[in-house]
């Protein structure tokens, strides 16, 4: 397994260009399961994750052409309606295929997404909603069996705003017959893009980026041009880094009306952020204000940025509390960043950071995606040699390319091949 070794103390400086959303393009790419083709994506970044579900999708009959800017994707010609356990098992967001697939076919056979490090991640809500619209549902060997003649509308209300659980409904919704209203639903960016890509197929929904989204089901779709959005997880990782290494970095090609919580918090450290139309320009202090976090669902600070931001709050001035409020287990990469000399205590789901003088490097291993972010942030200041970070297939599903990107800024990072396993 590939490990990336880092020599920390480099203040990042110069432009950073940000890919296309991971959150939005796994949504994207399912839908394109509701009609033939070709759709033509654009912005869609080359990850491990974006390879795991066109692999399922081809075994489904889904054909993928990358033209010079756009991913062409044509599902005129389905043959299957399985997801299989050995690809469902790599990437949980497989559940996205569940929705579009029995819209379009009546039937689908996925199976049941696995919990992560991060939380036991049920399905509940998404099957419950689907089973509102007339869908037949059974579990049997791992597997979720869904049947539908045709999907109804329905007014489902969400117990908790889950974000592929409205994207789920939203594309069963598209063509059912009938109005589907989701209420309680999420409002992350990736939801009204996707919104702005069904309608572009001619689906007829409004509320999209609200807590309510009414669906009109329509007879005919048709494939559709997207580009997607910017990442707004890498975009605030780089963000943090420069922070974090007190540097001078021009975040370009993102979306700073997607990054308002992440930008306040910055600036109460003491970082001095400029917002431009499609950038975002940040100066790291000399010295770290310490702050605290409570991760909540958009526009509240993300939960996929609180790995990231708990590297920089270890080196700042001070105590900071943050509070996970949206996986009941997403503190695993404070064992390894202790590791490095942070002092953090764990109390449930709060944790206490003790801000340090400065980190010592030391071999981590990543457990998931974000955590592998923060220790990469972590390495970029430790003192005393070269940090190294284990595991990094992790980095691999949700970054694209992030050392060439961070060397690019002049820190000094390198990827080695280790031994496959
Ligand atoms: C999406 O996951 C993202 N993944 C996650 O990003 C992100 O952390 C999360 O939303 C929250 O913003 C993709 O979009 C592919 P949820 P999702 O359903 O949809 C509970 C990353 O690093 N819940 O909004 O799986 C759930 O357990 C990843 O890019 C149920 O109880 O998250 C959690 O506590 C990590 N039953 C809460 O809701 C359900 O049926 C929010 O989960 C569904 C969810």
């Amino acid at each position: 397994m590939d490990k990336i070794v880092i020599e920390g103390g480099y203040p990042l400086k110069g432009t950073v260009n940000i890919s296309g959303a991971k959150n939005a393009a796994l949504p994207a790419v399912a839908a394109c399961l509701l009609t033939g083709g070709p759709h033509r994506l654009r912005g869609i970044p080359r990850l491990r994750d974006i390879h795991t579900i066109k692999s399922i999708m081809e075994k489904l009959g889904t054909v993928f052409q990358e033209t010079g800017e756009a991913l062409e994707v044509d599902s005129g010609n389905l043959t299957a309606h399985e997801a299989p356990y050995e690809l469902v098992k790599t990437m949980r967001a497989s559940i996205l295929l569940l929705g579009p697939l029995l819209a379009r076919l009546g039937r689908a056979r996925i199976s049941l997404p696995g919990g992560c490090a991060i939380g036991a991640r049920p399905v509940n809500l998404h099957l419950k909603a689907l089973v509102s619209m007339g869908a037949d549902i059974h579990m049997e060997h791992g597997y979720i069996n869904a049947q539908a003649s045709k999907l109804k509308g329905a007014d489902i209300f969400f117990d908790i705003p889950t974000v592929t659980g409205t994207e789920n409904i939203m594309m069963a919704a598209v063509t059912a017959e009938g109005t589907t209203t989701l209420r309680n639903a999420a409002n992350e960016p990736e939801i009204k893009d996707l919104a702005e890509m069904l309608c572009a197929m001619g689906a007829d929904i409004e509320g999209a980026g609200t807590d309510t989204i009414i669906v009109h089901g329509v007879d005919h779709l048709t494939p559709c041009e997207h580009t997607i959005i910017p990442d707004r997880i890498e975009a605030g990782t780089f963000m943090i880094a420069a922070a974090l290494t007190r540097g001078d970095v021009h975040v370009n090609g993102c979306r700073p009306e997607h990054l308002t919580a992440l930008t306040e918090k910055l600036r109460q450290t003491g970082t001095k952020i400029t917002i431009k139309d499609k950038s975002i320009h940040v100066r790291g202090p000399e010295s770290i204000e310490s702050v605290d976090i409570k991760t909540m669902p958009f526009p509240g600070f993300a939960t996929d940025l609180q790995a990231q931001f708990m590297a920089l709050m270890t080196v700042a001035k001070g105590w900071s509390m943050f509070r996970e409020t949206v996986f009941e287990n997403r503190f695993i990469h404070v064992s390894e960043l202790r590791r490095l000399g942070a002092d953090i205590e764990i109390n449930g789901n709060q944790a206490l950071i003790r801000g340090r003088e400065k980190l010592l490097s030391a071999p981590v291993m990543a457990t998931d995606l974000r955590a592998s972010a923060s220790l990469i942030l972590a390495g970029l200041v430790a003192e005393g040699g070269a940090t190294e970070v284990h595991r990094i297939y992790h980095l691999d599903r949700g970054y694209e390319d992030i050392e060439t990107k961070f060397r690019t800024l002049g820190a000094k990072i390198r990827r080695e091949k280790g031994p496959s396993v």
